[in-house]
């Protein structure tokens, strides 16, 4: 099975990225043929400055190497150097309703999120994003719950264009990953970098320390001697993920053997041990080598591109493409 998914390159990792998504693309490296990608056309949605979304690229990309994306098992590469897939995206928007666009719960969250920017890539996305999955001829993709309506438009999309022409492309498939969705520090609302309630994954030991020090624990729980409520407490939460004996945790926190700011500390630390692997190597990548991973990845995924792309002409009846 070939397996593709995408990042919006929105900085370095928080702990919302790696729990939710990379983990998992790192995983699928062992049994698949993984195709990963940095959307930066779709970043353009709603921020049109190219040069500011390239510092962001890098940041994605290695922070994508630094958790265990190998470039020599999976094709990692940038949207935008894979240009084909802007004719393939032209192609498919012939065959989809406006009607079917204009409902996506996404399009009408960033419309109402930023009134003053409702540009016609935003109410395009999903297409692109159908196109990013089938030039490559994608079947699984590895996301979170947020994009199942994408991804249902997309089968859509991909079943008229199949109907209408010739079937070129496989109907792909959500792996839809485990984990659900990852609350902020402020225990309240999903992990974000708007938000502004983030918790890293290859920053600093100091800024992790800050960040987890800074969480909102069991806001029932006012004194130490008091049990404490694990099942509600945002950074109990997070035991289940670094500590194999998290029940342990848990138990004493219920007796009231251990205190919020303590259960934090052991948090902290135990996160800044975990990722000191993923800190090394994030170090050890200059621009100029990630750069050029980017570039041999996209080199890669260009030739399936354009073969593809060349399928699909033929299907809707457009001549080849010009040398
Ligand atoms: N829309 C996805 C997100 O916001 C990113 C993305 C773009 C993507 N193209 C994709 C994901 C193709 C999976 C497949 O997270």
């Amino acid at each position: 099975m070939r397996i593709l998914s995408g990042i919006r390159p929105t900085g370095r990792f928080h702990l919302g990225n790696y729990l939710g998504a990379a983990r998992n693309w790192v995983t699928l490296q062992d049994d698949y043929d993984c195709y990963y990608f940095i959307a930066d056309y779709h970043a353009l949605t709603t921020e049109p400055d190219g040069h500011k979304v390239e510092d962001k690229v890098f940041d994605v990309t290695s922070d994508l190497l630094a958790v265990g994306i190998d470039p020599s098992r999976s094709v990692l590469y940038q949207q935008s150097k894979v240009p084909e897939v802007a004719e393939l995206s032209l192609l498919l928007s012939m065959v989809t309703p406006l009607s079917w666009v204009m409902r996506t719960p996404a399009f009408k969250e960033k419309a109402k999120l930023h009134p003053d920017n409702v540009n016609v890539g935003l109410l395009s996305y999903p297409i692109l994003q159908g196109a990013d999955i089938v030039i490559v001829k994608g079947e699984g993709v590895p996301v979170g719950k947020d994009q199942l309506a994408h991804l249902e438009l997309i089968r859509e999309v991909v079943r008229r264009f199949n109907r209408t022409y010739t079937p070129v492309f496989p109907e792909p498939r959500a792996l839809l990953t485990e984990w659900p969705v990852i609350n902020g520090t402020d225990g309240k609302q999903r992990m974000s970098k708007t938000v502004g309630n983030i918790v890293g994954v290859t920053d600093e030991p100091d800024v992790l320390r800050k960040q987890v020090l800074s969480m909102v624990t069991d806001t029932k729980r006012v004194y130490k001697s008091q049990p404490g409520h694990p099942r509600t407490c945002n950074v109990c939460a997070f035991y289940k993920f670094f500590f194999d004996d998290w029940e342990h945790y848990w138990d004493l926190c219920r007796k009231a053997q251990i205190g919020c700011h303590d259960k934090k500390k052991l948090l902290a630390d135990r996160m800044i041990e975990t990722f000191q692997p993923f800190r090394e190597k994030r170090a050890s990548l200059s621009p100029e080598l990630v750069d050029r991973i980017l570039d041999e990845g996209s080199e890669r995924a260009r030739v399936v591109a354009r073969e593809t792309l060349a399928e699909a002409r033929r299907a809707v009846g457009l001549p080849p493409s010009p040398r």
